[in-house]
């Protein structure tokens, strides 16, 4: 089947229902999309497809009509994207793992909604989970990329 992920055309050969994450990491070399629990509880395989944050773990790769975004094809070049500086200048990572799919959901929140209320973030965020506890650097960090114009 053929597959775009962050514009670029994919011919891969792989069961219509292996899972996306499986395919952007083992058949495409796209590592962002980190594995966590591999049963849609934990937010760390996130991408977005059609505007929408998706679990990838979730989402069997013939479902797939349309561009899948990860967190490899945010950066323009050099230049990181709004979110990514914000997680930057918050320094919100601490282990890192989780935090792919917290970009990318939050990238998603921001595009739906340039002004999320604390209340919007916390129910946007809500099924992203960090082991560190870097919850509150995470809220700071969108609300700064906020502040700045987030682009699709
Ligand atoms: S690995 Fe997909 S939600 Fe946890
Ligand atoms: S930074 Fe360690 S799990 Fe989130």
């Amino acid at each position: 089947m053929k597959l775009q992920v962050n514009g670029a055309f994919h011919d891969v050969d792989v069961e219509p229902d292996m899972p996306l994450l499986w395919v952007l990491r083992d058949e495409l070399n796209i590592k962002g999309p980190k594995f966590g629990c591999g049963a849609g509880l934990c937010g760390a395989c996130t991408v977005i497809i059609d505007g929408q944050a998706v679990r990838s773990c979730q989402t069997f790769a013939s479902d797939v009509t349309t561009d899948v975004r990860t967190i490899d094809g945010l950066a323009k070049g050099d230049t990181l994207h709004a979110v990514q500086q914000a997680w930057l200048d918050e320094q919100v990572a601490q282990c890192g793992y989780c935090q792919a799919g917290q970009i990318m959901n939050a990238v998603a929140l921001l595009e739906n909604n340039p002004n999320p209320t604390d209340a919007d973030i916390d129910d946007a965020m809500s099924g992203n989970l960090c082991r560190c506890g870097t919850y509150p650097r995470i809220r700071a960090a969108i609300k700064r990329a906020a502040a700045t114009k987030v682009e699709a």
